[in-house]
């Protein structure tokens, strides 16, 4: 199926990422959020983030105001009923997805595309919520979008072979590498890369070194782009501790306990870049 307009479920980190990903693409999108505070928020992110790539002459100003028409916002799930695609990048909480899922099949068109950016959560699950489990998938998107090429197309149990190829082309058609994933706790990426990271804090709680150090031996001795203690106040301490829950809790293994540390930060609100503190200070 022809995929022409495309509604975006969050304005956070990742859903206005997504959303300037498809809108530069050429893709008219709706932007749902709760709140019009939030959707402010990530239309200013966008704008900040357009603004760049037009600075290093990465994109033409035309076409960053082309790129910002194309984008609508809007409070109401109910907007996005004539969208071909729905991407949802809502919190990473279970219970939330089932209920924007179960809301969307009842509001969307039968034939329309219900994607999720969960970074972890079970597809099978969300999947089993509608109506219409085979019109289901996964399209995990990674941070900065605007940045990151990989789109991990998770495969629910449910999902058609048609939807799986209709996502994939559209996210080489903004300019991404799909690859075809099962739906498993973490999926393929986060089960690696997220442990690396829990595991980097328990040697920082180990009093092993300071996080700039473990940062600086994962870069120079790895040839990583950023520490894993950076990368987690870019993620967000909250999506980690979450994936960790995720992979000890579907998999069962103790391998995956989350660090006491982490789950620490994230009560004490230290959640990263967001919140402006993290490993790092961002004040
Ligand atoms: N919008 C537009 N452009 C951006 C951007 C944004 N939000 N963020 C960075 N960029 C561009 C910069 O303009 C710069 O462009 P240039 O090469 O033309 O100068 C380029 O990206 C590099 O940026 P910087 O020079 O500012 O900084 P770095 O060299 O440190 O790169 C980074 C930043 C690309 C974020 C790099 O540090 C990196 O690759 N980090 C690892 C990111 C990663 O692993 N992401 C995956 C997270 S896991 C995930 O998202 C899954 C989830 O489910 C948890």
């Amino acid at each position: 199926m022809s995929i022409s307009s495309i509604g975006v479920i969050g304005a956070g980190t990742m859903g206005h990422g997504i959303t300037q990903a498809f809108a530069t693409s050429g893709f008219e999108v709706r932007m749902v959020d709760v709140s019009d505070d939030a959707l402010h928020r990530g239309m200013k992110a966008i704008e900040k983030s357009l603004e760049r790539l037009v600075s290093k002459d990465k994109l033409s100003a035309a076409d960053r105001d082309a790129a910002m028409k194309r984008i609508s916002t809007a409070t109401d799930l109910s907007a996005l009923k004539a969208c071909d695609l729905v991407v949802e990048a809502a919190t990473e909480k279970e219970s939330l997805k089932l209920d924007i899922f179960k809301q969307l099949g009842g509001l969307c068109r039968e034939d329309a595309i219900l994607a999720s950016n969960t970074s972890s959560i079970s597809l099978t699950r969300i999947a089993a919520a509608t109506p219409n489990p085979e019109r289901v998938v996964g399209m995990h998107f990674f941070n900065p979008v605007p940045v990151m090429k990989l789109v991990e197309v998770v495969r629910a149990l449910q999902t058609s072979d048609a939807v799986v190829e209709t996502v994939e082309k559209l996210a080489r058609d903004v300019g991404k590498e799909p690859v075809p994933v099962k739906d498993s706790p973490g999926f393929v990426a986060n089960r690696i890369l997220v442990p690396m990271i829990n595991e980097a804090v328990f040697v920082y709680a180990d009093g092993l070194a300071k996080p700039e150090e473990i940062d600086t031996v994962m870069k120079l001795g790895a040839n990583h782009p950023i520490g894993p203690l950076a990368l987690a106040d870019l993620i967000g301490l909250d999506v980690c501790l979450e994936v960790m829950k995720v992979l000890h809790d579907g998999l069962g293994d103790p391998k995956y306990r989350p660090a006491p540390l982490l789950a620490q930060m994230v009560d004490a609100g230290y959640l990263g870049r967001k919140t402006g503190q993290g490993f790092y200070d961002y004040q």
